[in-house]
């Protein structure tokens, strides 16, 4: 894995933006995570798209997870959330913006159109990736399959209250959702994690340099063949090998495209 350490946040996304630029000037198949954390990224690659010119006009976009039984027009939703925080303001087609149908009457069924979906596509380029204080990635909670697909999840308690900041109360959090399986995003061929501030420290640590398991989904970052982790101080400082991290970006690691 590519460990890159940067001082502020403001840096995580520079670099996020940088990686992500050369997929998108490709027309590639990109991830897209919600949460926070990326959102600094989102407004990089909105800036360069108003700026610079970067078009996103040939790329087509997955979201990670939805919640179940939100109305897509709930902000909340992550269909609105990433329509909100990025690809409204930039020039990918609307309709190529997909996500899992959280409406659906049969959630199962909208689990396994959407799986099929993504691999009739082609597949995911670039996965952007949050990760949560209790190490899941997407909704993909501790004790999740290592090579599950698309399904229905119940949230853990501490994502709901994790997750509660962006509603009214933790009781209007959803309790199940869709979420893109461990075994999905491994498919991606980069993953690309972000991960800011103190409270991300322990499961930064036990994804990065912990043992690969259920009990830490972001620990399959280490079975991947592409995986980046960008994270800024706070996020870094309960890495024991930060000097030889540090070392090797020092040297400006050579990441390809997948
Ligand atoms: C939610 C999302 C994840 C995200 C996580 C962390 O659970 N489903 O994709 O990574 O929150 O969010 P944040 O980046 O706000 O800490």
């Amino acid at each position: 894995m590519e460990i890159l350490i940067r001082p502020t946040t403001a840096q995580v996304a520079t670099l996020a933006a940088d990686i992500l630029s050369e997929y998108v000037k490709r027309g590639a198949t990109l991830g897209l995570a919600t949460g926070s954390s990326p959102v600094e990224t989102y407004k990089e690659l909105i800036r360069r798209h108003r700026e610079e010119g970067l078009s996103f006009a040939q790329c087509r976009a997955f979201l990670l997870d939805e919640y179940v039984d939100l109305p897509r027009e709930h902000p909340q939703s992550y269909y609105s959330f990433i329509r909100n925080e990025f690809t409204s303001h930039v020039d990918i087609p609307d309709n190529l913006v997909c996500s899992p149908d959280g409406t659906s009457h049969k959630p199962w069924e909208a689990a396994e159109a959407y799986e099929r979906s993504i691999v009739e596509a082609g597949g995911v380029d670039v996965q952007i990736l949050g990760v949560g204080t209790n190490g899941h990635i997407g909704f993909n909670e501790p004790s999740s399959s290592l090579s599950s697909v698309t399904r229905i999840k119940t949230l853990h308690p501490q994502t709901v209250k994790d997750n509660a900041r962006f509603f009214d109360s933790a009781e209007e959090v959803p309790q199940h959702v869709l979420t893109q399986g461990l075994g999905t995003i491994a498919r991606a061929g980069h993953l690309l994690l972000l991960a800011t501030g103190e409270g991300k420290a322990n499961a930064v640590k036990a994804l990065v340099e912990g043992p690969v398991s259920a009990s830490c989904p972001g620990s399959i970052l280490q079975w991947h063949r592409h995986a980046t982790v960008i994270v800024d101080e706070p996020a870094a400082s309960k890495l024991e090998n930060k000097v030889y991290y540090r070392y090797t970006d020092e040297h400006k690691p050579e990441w390809q495209l997948h």
